[in-house]
């Protein structure tokens, strides 16, 4: 049952984004897509690249066409437990798909609060955590935060520091908003599936 369970929700992303359209038109998923504007081109760029090439290095763990985290690696220094201040968890390691994280339709809001914990509430938030990792300062809880973090996040035994700027977060911002669709709040298949009740 929670296999079944989870191949149904992991079902609920649409795969109608701009994202898709433009993808469609081009070679290579580095290309700059056609239907895509100078910035979702630019937040494309920082999403894709690296932080060695002052990238955002989000599509190492987010990867295209679904951009989920599968592996078991380490977290993210998201901690926290939801109703719960004072806990610690050092344990989640996977996100859901970023298809669908906003709203479809220019400007619109976010489906957050984000992370398991709902810790983060914008997607501004979510960039500046990635920008500036939080570390815990008291022990034991720095060793073993700096002992279970996702390892491509620690540089010469330091957390990277993105550097980004307030223009790169708004491009990555515009570039995750392509990833969103209709179908997932159109298509029957995720409609009730009791109608008349
Ligand atoms: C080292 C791997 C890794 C990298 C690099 C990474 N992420 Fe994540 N991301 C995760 C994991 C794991 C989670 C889930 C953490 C949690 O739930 O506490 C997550 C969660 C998220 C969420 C919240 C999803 C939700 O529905 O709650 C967003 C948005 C996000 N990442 C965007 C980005 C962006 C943008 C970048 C690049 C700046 C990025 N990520 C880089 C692993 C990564």
């Amino acid at each position: 049952m929670q296999s079944a369970l989870a191949q149904f929700v992991n079902s609920i992303v649409s795969f109608d984004s701009r994202f898709d359209e433009g993808r469609a038109q081009v070679g290579n998923v580095f290309d700059q897509f056609p239907n895509f504007t100078v910035d979702e081109n630019e937040g494309k760029n920082i999403f894709m690249s690296g932080p060695v090439d002052q990238g955002g290095g989000c599509r190492r763990c987010h990867a295209d066409p679904v951009f989920s985290v599968f592996q078991d690696s380490g977290h993210i220094g998201t901690i926290g437990v939801a109703g719960d201040a004072a806990a610690t968890d050092l344990t989640n390691t996977r996100s859901p798909s970023l298809r669908d994280v906003f709203k479809p339709g220019a400007g619109s809001a976010t489906n957050g609060p984000f992370m398991h914990d709902g810790s983060l509430t914008t997607m501004r938030d979510v960039l500046d955590h990635y920008d500036e990792i939080p570390v815990p300062t008291d022990e034991p809880l720095r060793t073993n935060f700096m002992n279970t973090i996702d390892t491509q996040l620690v540089q010469f035994g330091q957390v990277e520091r993105l550097n980004l700027t307030d223009t790169e977060k708004d491009q990555i911002e515009a570039f995750l908003r392509t990833l969103s669709g209709q179908s997932v709040y159109t298509d029957v298949k995720w409609s009730n599936p009791f109608p008349g009740q």
